[in-house]
């Protein structure tokens, strides 16, 4: 047997809550008032993590699935007790709040136990968007002007161009980001800002509206990260009303027309220059936030082709065939090949440390 075929992970999640995408087994797409162009049976979130299990097992690991659910003693008992060789992480939150996504990360680092992804600070700051800009604009990386508001109040000489962008700062998956979420004069800020407040804990971010293209920008890799083929969406058959943006239904729900009207092109069709500059500023912005193994850069062009980096997302979903995976499977990986790489990057991570500090004791 191989050393690679002896390494254990264990593929570490949270969830304690339904798994709503199971009600979406039991819809007849004839009852709908529209022609789905996409299956509406989208795998469960248990069927998710079993199929990395499953890849994983096929790369040659010994690999297991975890969830905590919300079970202290069981992150311990992992960490303490069954500790495998590499975790891949996949935890988000931890009881219902995302803040404690960080804290589980440094969990594994006290107890030294190597896991893929992003470290502690990466999570933190990356779900922290106003933070991130700052940071990104610190290194000369472009990203939408901004106002962040902790009261629902903000002033009609705000000094932001329409039209904006109203969402929360520390959601991700697109809670929060509707058709309305884009407004074009006062009233409909001053509206969409108090429901937002009434919907999500502040501070509520302010942005100006990038109207152009968008892309997201996977990055594989440390030393050095690698920036794969580029998506860019096909927003051309959504409603004229709809504006060009990724909603939370355009992400996630099969039963919403727009889910259906928004496509992946993979790789983009951008001008060379334009494209370039898009790869320098995925890998500046990759490294402004710390961020290590794999990352997804959501970022827009404006109509003259200037890229604004929108966020950082920090161990991205993995789904085949989708986003991450998407751009990975246009290199010529494969699913199992990029989880296994994926791996492979925090076991190396973790033999430089070991190395490290073997060298400082001699
Ligand atoms: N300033 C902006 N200009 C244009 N579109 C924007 C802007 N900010 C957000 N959007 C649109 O809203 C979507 C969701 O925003 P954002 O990526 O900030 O939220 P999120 O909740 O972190 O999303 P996710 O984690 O699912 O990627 C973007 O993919 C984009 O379509
Ligand atoms: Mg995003």
């Amino acid at each position: 047997m191989t050393q690679r075929k002896q390494t254990s992970v264990t593929v570490v999640y949270n969830n304690t809550g339904e798994d709503h995408f199971e009600e979406l087994r039991d819809v007849d797409p004839a009852t709908l008032d529209f022609t789905p162009v996409y299956p509406l049976h989208v795998a469960t979130i248990q069927e998710e993590y079993h199929a990395i299990v499953d890849a994983l097992n096929k790369e040659g690991y010994a690999a297991t699935l975890l969830n905590l659910e919300d079970d202290l003693s069981r992150l311990l008992q992992l960490c303490t007790v069954d500790a495998p060789d590499v975790i891949f992480n996949l935890v988000e939150m931890f009881r219902a709040d995302t803040r404690l996504e960080s804290a589980v990360a440094g969990f594994y680092d006290l107890c030294e136990i190597p896991y893929t992804g992003a470290g502690l600070f990466s999570l933190e700051l990356c779900q922290r968007k106003a933070l991130t800009k700052q940071v990104l604009l610190r290194h000369g990386i472009k990203t939408p002007d901004y106002r962040l508001l902790r009261t629902p109040r903000i002033p009609r000489r705000h000094g932001l161009r329409y039209p904006l962008i109203v969402k929360p700062s520390r959601e991700d998956a697109s809670l929060g980001v509707e058709a309305g979420s884009v407004v074009y004069d006062y009233e409909q800020l001053a509206g969409r800002i108090k429901h937002v407040f009434e919907t999500f804990p502040p501070p509520i971010l302010v942005e100006e509206f990038i109207d152009g293209k968008e892309l997201h920008v996977s990055v594989l890799g440390n030393d050095p990260p690698q920036v794969l083929p580029i998506i860019e969406f096909d927003f051309s058959s959504l409603p004229e009303d709809h504006p060009a943006i990724i909603t939370y239904d355009v992400k996630w729900n099969p039963l919403d027309l727009a889910y259906h009207r928004v496509h992946a092109i993979c790789p983009a069709q951008l001008p060379k220059r334009v494209e370039a500059k898009v790869r320098e500023q995925a890998l500046q912005a990759y490294q402004a936030t710390s961020s290590r193994d794999y990352a997804r850069l959501d970022i827009r062009l404006t109509k003259s082709n200037t890229p604004f980096v929108l966020e950082v997302n920090p161990n991205p979903d993995l789904t085949e065939g989708v986003s991450f995976m998407q751009s990975a499977e246009k290199t010529g990986l494969t699913f199992s090949q990029t989880l296994s790489k994926i791996v492979e990057l925090a076991l190396a991570r973790a033999q430089k440390r070991g190395r490290k500090q073997a060298e400082q004791k001699a």
